[in-house]
C-alpha cells in the first residue's frame, strides 16, 4: 500500500489528539506534519500522554508551504477564526485536499455565517465550493472535493437521526432536538465554566433557546432531502452540558399529525442504514439490545440510533448517540478522507468501543 502523508494543524487540541491516535494505527494515512499554535515546540506526549511511545518529538510551528511539500492531505482542527484563513493558505500552497473540522466553511449563506461566526473571515469562493463532510449523506461529493467542511458533533447526531424521515412519508409540523454534550465538546481551552468543580454533577443548559449548529442542520436538511421537498419545517435545538467527558446524545422529536407506528420507524432506520458500517440501528424496544447510549460508543466511529413513536403525544422520537471527539469530530474526518482516497471508509476505523 502506498502511504499518504497527512498534516494535522491544531494537533495540540482535543480533536488533534484524537486524529493522532487514530492515524497511529491507520494502514494508509500517517501523521507527517504535527502542528500546534502556542504549544509549538512542546513535546507531543506532554500534551497527549496517551500517545507515549506511539509518537515522539515535538509539535511543529505552522508553515503552509512546508505542509504542502510533505503532505497530500491536511486536517485542520483550529478555532473557526484561525481555520478561515489557514484553510485557503494550505490549498494555495498545494495541499490536495483539506478536511476542516471547524465551522468556518460549513454554512453556504454568507449572512448566516457572519451572524453565527462574526470573527471567522473566510474566502467566499471556497465557502461556495466546500462540500459538507457527512459521509452517510454526501460521500460522492466528498470523493471529489478540495475542501471538506466537517459537520459539528450535535449536527452529525441530529442529521443521522433525521435520516429516517427519508423513509417515512409523514407530514412534519416541527422538529425539536434536545442534545446532551460532554465536556470535551468545548475543546481544551481553560474556562471557568469548564472547571470540574463547577461542571461535575450538573446538567447545565448552555444553549437553551438556540445553538450555532442549528443553521447547519437546517441547511443539510434542505440539501439532502431530509424533510419533504419545499417544506418549511420549524426546527430548533437546545443543548445541555452533562457530566460526561466524551459523548453526545441527541433526542430528536418530530411532531407530526400523521405519526406512523414504532415498527415503521424501526424499519425505516434499518432500510436507511443497513449498508452503513458505522450506524448501528437498535432493534425494537423491549429486546435485549439496549437503546442508544454514548457510553457504548466511546472511542469509536459508531453512531447508535434507535427510534419509536409516542402515538398519544403525536411524536416520532429518534435518539442518536456518538462520541463527539470521534464520530462527532476526528474519526469522522478520517472516514471522509478514506472516501476521498477511494479506499474502504472503514479503513483504520473499526476498533471496538470501550466499556464500561
Ligand atoms: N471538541 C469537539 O468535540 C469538536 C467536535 C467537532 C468539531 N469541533 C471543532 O474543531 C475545532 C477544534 O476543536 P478542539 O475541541 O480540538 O479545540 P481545542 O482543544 O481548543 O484545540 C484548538 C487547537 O487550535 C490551536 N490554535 C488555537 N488558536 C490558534 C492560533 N491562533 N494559531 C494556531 N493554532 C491555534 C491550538 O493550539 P495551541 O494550544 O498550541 O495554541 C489547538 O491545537 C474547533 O473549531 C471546534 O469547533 C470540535
Amino acid at each position: 500500500v502506498e502511504l499518504v502523508s497527512a498534516g494535522i494543524v491544531g494537533a495540540s487540541g482535543m480533536l488533534g489528539g484524537e486524529l493522532l491516535r487514530v492515524l497511529s494505527v491507520h494502514p494508509v494515512l500517517r501523521s507527517e506534519c504535527i502542528v500546534a499554535g502556542a504549544r509549538a515546540g512542546e513535546s507531543i506526549v506532554a500534551v497527549h500522554p496517551h500517545l507515549r511511545d506511539v509518537l515522539h518529538g515535538s509539535f511543529e510551528r505552522h508553515d503552509a508551504s512546508a505542509i504542502a511539500e510533505r503532505c497530500r492531505v491536511a486536517f485542520v482542527a483550529l478555532p473557526a477564526e484561525e481555520a478561515a484563513t489557514t484553510v485557503p493558505a494550505l490549498l494555495d500552497a498545494g495541499v490536495e485536499v483539506v478536511f476542516d473540522l471547524s465551522p468556518a466553511y460549513r454554512l453556504k449563506d454568507a449572512e448566516l455565517h457572519d451572524r453565527w461566526y462574526p470573527d471567522a473571515r473566510r474566502d467566499p469562493d471556497l465557502a461556495a465550493a466546500a462540500v459538507y463532510g457527512l459521509p452517510e449523506l454526501n460521500r460522492k461529493a466528498i470523493a471529489e472535493a478540495r475542501l471538506v467542511a466537517m459537520p459539528g458533533c450535535s449536527a452529525t447526531a441530529a442529521l443521522l437521526a433525521l435520516g429516517v424521515l427519508t423513509k417515512l412519508d409523514v407530514p412534519l409540523d416541527a422538529v425539536v432536538i434536545d442534545a446532551k454534550s460532554g465536556s470535551s465538546g468545548s475543546g481544551g481551552a481553560l474556562r471557568t465554566s469548564a472547571l470540574h468543580s463547577l461542571r461535575g454533577g450538573g446538567v447545565a443548559p448552555y444553549a437553551m433557546t438556540s445553538h450555532r449548529h442549528v443553521p447547519e442542520i437546517r441547511q443539510a436538511c434542505g440539501e439532502f432531502g431530509l424533510h419533504p421537498a419545499g417544506a418549511e419545517v420549524r426546527l430548533g435545538m437546545s443543548v445541555f452540558s452533562v457530566d460526561l467527558v466524551r459523548g453526545l446524545s441527541a433526542a430528536v422529536y418530530v411532531l407530526s399529525d400523521g405519526a406512523p407506528r414504532s415498527e415503521d420507524v424501526r424499519r425505516g432506520l434499518h432500510r436507511r442504514y443497513r449498508a452503513e458500517p458505522f450506524i448501528r440501528v437498535q432493534p425494537a424496544q423491549g429486546t435485549t439490545t439496549p437503546l442508544p447510549d454514548p457510553k457504548a460508543v466511546i472511542g469509536s466511529n459508531f453512531c447508535d440510533i434507535g427510534g419509536g413513536v409516542d402515538a398519544d403525544g403525536g411524536r416520532i422520537v429518534v435518539v442518536a448517540a456518538l462520541d463527539n471527539v470521534a464520530k462527532g469530530g476526528a474519526t469522522q474526518a478520517v472516514q471522509a478522507c478514506n472516501a476521498w482516497l477511494g479506499i474502504a471508509e472503514t479503513t483504520g476505523l473499526l476498533s471496538t468501543p470501550i466499556w464500561p
